[in-house]
């Protein structure tokens, strides 16, 4: 059985919909440890009312080398097999992503490569784009740019606000983030220059 460590800063939404297919048996994997650089995170809490094994890593005063090596010794303390970024709203370095080569995933709400970085739904509602959506990748060194495992398209309509845009695209999120850990763990993915393509 694979390892999944969580690494998240807030709600925890997405991190409940893969625990909730964990226990399912709808993904074939553990949830090994769910690590958190906010202590007051929701998800942190959800997850330690689950009974995962979980960990507040404080940032405060180390640079970002020291506190990603933090968080690669405790991964790999608990033998996590694939890293998922599930609202963990930090920039990994470069060391972090050499230690687990293709096997961090990330979850990102809007259709990349549009809208990389913060407030996505926001700025694709100003924009006046007519579907977003989401996409899992796998992370590699920029921000948002990495290879696309799955993408879900979600129509945006005249009177959305940034909330309700928000949660239709959660919905899906919650959907596509299993769907391509499943994927992942079941060496379904090939990567052709920057295209993960589903092998046969
Ligand atoms: C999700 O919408 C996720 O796509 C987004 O943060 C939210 C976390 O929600 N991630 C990013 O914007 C990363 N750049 P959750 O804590 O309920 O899963």
């Amino acid at each position: 059985m694979k390892n999944l460590g969580i690494l998240l800063s807030g709600r925890g939404s997405n991190f409940e919909a893969i625990a909730k297919n964990v226990l399912a048996g709808k993904i074939p994997a553990r949830i090994a440890a769910v690590i958190s650089n906010r202590e007051e995170a929701r998800g942190l809490a959800l997850a330690r009312e689950m009974g995962f094994e979980t960990r507040y890593v404080p940032s405060q005063g180390k640079n970002r080398e020291t506190y990603d090596q933090e968080i690669v010794a405790l991964l790999k303390a608990f033998r996590v097999d694939l890293v998922c970024l599930a609202g963990f709203m930090r920039i990994l370095s470069p060391a972090f992503i050499r230690e687990f080569p293709r096997r961090i995933l990330n979850i990102h709400p809007a259709l990349l490569p549009s809208f990389a970085g913060l407030d996505a739904q926001k700025r694709a509602l100003e924009y006046g784009v007519k579907f977003s959506g989401c996409t899992v990748h796998i992370v590699d060194e920029g921000v948002d740019t990495g290879p696309i495992v799955c993408q879900a398209v979600v129509p945006v309509k005249d009177d959305d606000s940034e909330e309700t845009l928000a949660a239709r695209i959660l919905a899906e999120e919650h959907r596509i983030y299993s769907e391509a850990i499943c994927l992942m763990l079941e060496d379904r993915v090939g990567i052709v220059g920057r295209r993960a393509l589903r092998k046969k």
